[in-house]
């Protein structure tokens, strides 16, 4: 029987796909195992003219794919997630062995990528227009129609579901695309590539570049012919992408960086708020953007809340993806390493106590150990994201304290809120300025919640019903009837 990590290397492809042809290099870009640190592929390192050539595809196909049927599109949309249903393990094992997340977790991340192209398959059905009466004694139709090719820059925190996240309601909307995966995870998005070509995804409106990403960034931002980039990364390399499209106004999707707040009154169910900051810490061991960056306790629970959430996340199984049991993996690099003990070492620096954890692990290389601390300040915290398995938590002793503590910071992705009065959730959750807020819940992620952020973490919402309107311009038709 092939094991898991055996089916994953199985579908390694080291070539990129533009316009459907397979494009190979002489220069070539290794992808590592981050539990091992062993190379487990290659893929080519292209530039400008691998890039040019993707749009230039994506141009072209973009007259007939974004007149064609939307239904048509959406069976399209349907079979290529059958196609992603039906290779759910191997694509799954894909990403444990270049992102290193644990495979159970790994396999939740197919059904949430796929849900993304099963829920726009039916938003391209809905690509409802409006009509109206004018008072200049018309009437006014309007039509959703795709904005063009699109840029899509997915990061390698979530190699399959940010680039459905994208895909599903470009495609549903008619959009062509060129893709530029992290180059830490490009395999998964080469896999889902082929799949999308065999579900009838037509050649041009799909390809995926591989190489160095300032540069494939540079050429895709200068295009003329891209007419919308949607990019999740770095709140720093997120406004530079801003600036390279500025000259070409194109539309933008940015969702970036965060520092989530996580606030737990003293009324709490604080089993639940400990089960719920672990849900929401650790999924992919604590590197996603709307992980908790800081937990604010109300002092008179704190160290309870404190010592029983050491306590379970001292369970924490860490190890390699495909070992049994494992909740959490490495990180994606050596630096993310360095930046989870800068972190630590400014807290205790600080005064903060180490409950559980407080080091790189016993397994070495990439891995560090489930850490609680208390106390200390965390100033760094609500400026940087640690993106790494470190839950900080500090005491107040107010609400509007820790609002204060919560809004102060330029980023404004999610928070969290923990309480059974009611009155006090809906306060909050109104006075917190991010675009997502959880209420004694820890995972807000599903295809059906809009998704995205204010202040520096960017702007544009995916998922939802919102997610199409990103990827649609609205042409206002006036008819004189009379
Ligand atoms: C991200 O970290 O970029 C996305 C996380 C999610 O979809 O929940």
């Amino acid at each position: 029987m092939t094991s898991p990590r055996d089916a994953g290397l199985k579908l390694i492809r080291e070539h990129a796909l533009i316009a459907g042809d397979v494009v190979t290099a002489s220069k070539t870009i290794a992808v590592d195992d981050p539990a091992t640190g062993e190379t487990i592929g290659h893929v080519p390192d292209l530039g400008t003219l691998e890039t040019e050539r993707a749009i230039q595809a994506a141009h072209d196909a973009f007259g007939d794919w974004s007149t064609s049927d939307p239904h048509q599109r959406a069976a399209i949309l349907r079979d290529w997630a059958r196609l992603i249903d039906d290779n759910t393990e191997g694509l799954a094992a894909l990403m444990s062995l270049e992102n290193g997340k644990p495979f159970a977790e790994a396999k939740g991340e197919v059904t949430y990528a796929n849900s993304f192209i099963k829920w726009f398959a039916g938003e391209a059905e809905r690509l409802i227009g409006q009509t109206q009466d004018s008072p200049l004694g018309h009437v006014i139709v309007t039509f959703r129609e795709a904005v063009g090719p699109c840029a899509l820059i997915t990061p390698w925190n979530f190699p399959a579901a940010m680039l459905t996240r994208k895909l599903g309601p470009a495609f549903a909307a008619g959009c062509t695309a060129v893709v530029k995966p992290a180059s830490q995870t490009p395999f998964t998005a080469i896999a889902l590539v082929e799949l999308a070509y065999q579900a009838g995804v037509p050649t041009g409106a799909l390809s995926v570049v591989t190489g160095d990403a300032a540069t494939i960034g540079g050429v895709l931002t200068a295009s003329p012919m891209i007419r919308k980039l949607s990019f999740t990364g770095s709140t720093p390399v997120g406004r530079k992408l801003a600036e390279q499209c500025a000259p070409t106004l194109k539309r933008l999707s940015m969702e970036l960086g965060g520092a989530a707040p996580l606030i737990v009154f003293a009324d709490a169910d604080l089993d639940l708020a400990v089960a719920e900051t672990i849900k929401g810490k650790f999924r992919n061991s604590g590197q996603t953007c709307v992980c908790p960056n800081r937990v604010y306790v109300e002092a008179s629970v704190a160290e309870a809340y404190a010592e029983k959430l050491a306590a379970k996340v001292a369970e924490l199984k860490v190890g390699n993806a495909f070992d049994d049991d494992v909740k959490v993996g490495p990180l994606i690099e050596d630096k993310a390493v360095d930046k989870v003990e800068a972190h630590l070492k400014a807290l205790k620096g600080d005064g903060a106590k180490v409950l559980t954890g407080g080091d790189r692990h016993e397994r070495g290389g990439r891995f560090f150990q489930p850490t609680v601390t208390l106390g200390g300040d965390d100033a760094l915290l609500r400026r940087e994201e640690t993106f790494g398995p470190l839950v900080p938590v500090f005491a107040f002793d107010s609400e509007a304290e820790v609002l204060e503590k919560a809004n102060d910071s330029d980023f404004g992705l999610a928070s969290f809120v923990f309480t059974r009065d009611l009155d006090r959730a809906m306060r909050v959750a109104r006075a917190l300025e991010n675009g997502i807020v959880g209420v004694n819940a820890g995972m807000v992620s599903t295809a059906v919640a809009p998704f995205g952020g204010v202040k520096q973490s960017g702007y544009g919402r995916e998922g939802s019903t919102l997610g199409i309107d990103e990827y649609v311009d609205v042409k206002a038709v006036t008819l004189n009837l009379s």
